[in-house]
């Protein structure tokens, strides 16, 4: 893949109004030198084959992609990445000459945050995962190459959760919602619903959560909210939101276009800080 020194990128999706990744990258590109644009467009399904020959058109590099097209701009992909492939998402498009290729780093995202920021080893650990989407299946992937001994998967539609526990492999497990209540507390309990972007609630029995848990959602500000109070009320020793994922995955992101990884740390402390505000 060629490294590209700079140039045009953007992020796809809708809503983007308090889109953070403009920040992230423009602060990874300052770090690293780099002289780049990085657009905000609104686009649902329907806009985004336009949107993206638009964006070849004015020399552009690289894209990002989120809610809700990570699935359909699979069809759009000369080339798939092997994690984006598995997991039927790609949040990360790079130009080519034969045209875009797509990448999945949401779940070495979800992965390094764990690891590297909150000193989560998660090798021989056993984890919970609510949802089976797309977010879902992304962290399902990474958690199990990350060497999670057993991953429970519970889904308000039990089939998706089959379904992605098969292509996992032996150590994922599907389980009804409806048993949860029966579930020994896993080590981790990572919410990868989208039930927090609608305000619907969840239903989670108390009996998941011990004080060695770790619980994370891949959401963060108001729609991590309920997760994470949920969690604290169960005492659980650690409750991360998804914001140290979104700076990990962009740096990932960063990695495929550049060639050059950024530092993230003082990123992670200046979004803390400001998210009071969000
Ligand atoms: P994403 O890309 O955010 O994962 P998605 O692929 O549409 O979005 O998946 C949304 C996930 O949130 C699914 O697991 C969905 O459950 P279903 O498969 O039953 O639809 C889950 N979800 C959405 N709203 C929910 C709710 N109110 N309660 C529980 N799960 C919910």
């Amino acid at each position: 893949m060629n490294a590209t020194s700079a140039g045009v990128f953007a992020l796809f999706g809708r809503p983007l109004a308090h889109s953070l990744s403009p920040r992230i990258h423009g602060a990874f590109a300052a770090q690293l030198g780099l002289d780049i644009t990085y657009r905000l467009i609104e686009s649902g399904p329907l806009e985004l084959a336009a949107g993206l020959e638009e964006l070849a058109r004015q020399g552009g590099r690289g894209a990002n992609v989120t809610l809700p097209l990570k699935h359909e701009v699979m069809a759009l992909c000369s080339e798939l990445g092997d994690a984006a492939r598995r997991c039927g998402s790609v949040n990360t498009l790079t130009r080519s000459a034969a045209g875009w290729r797509g990448d999945s780093t949401d779940g070495i995202g979800l992965v390094r945050d764990l690891e590297d920021n909150q000193g989560v080893l998660l090798a021989g650990r056993s984890a919970l995962l609510l949802g089976a989407g797309g977010a879902a299946s992304a962290a399902a992937f990474a958690l199990l190459d990350a060497g999670v001994s057993r991953l429970a998967i519970a889904n308000r539609t039990h089939a998706r959760a089959q379904q992605l526990a098969q292509a996992c492999g032996s150590r994922a497990t599907p389980i009804l919602w409806a048993d949860l209540p029966g579930l020994k507390a896993p080590d981790l309990i990572i919410h990868a619903t989208s039930a927090g972007h609608v305000d619907a609630a969840l239903h989670l029995p108390a009996s998941l959560v011990t004080r060695r848990s770790v619980c994370y959602d891949l959401s963060y500000g108001r729609a991590a909210a309920p997760f994470l109070a949920w969690a604290r009320e169960g005492g659980a020793q650690g409750v991360h939101d998804g914001l140290g994922m979104l700076i990990e995955q962009a740096a990932a992101s960063c990695l495929i276009w550049h060639g050059r990884r950024p530092d993230t740390v003082a990123l992670h402390d200046a979004l803390r800080g400001s998210e009071s505000n969000r």
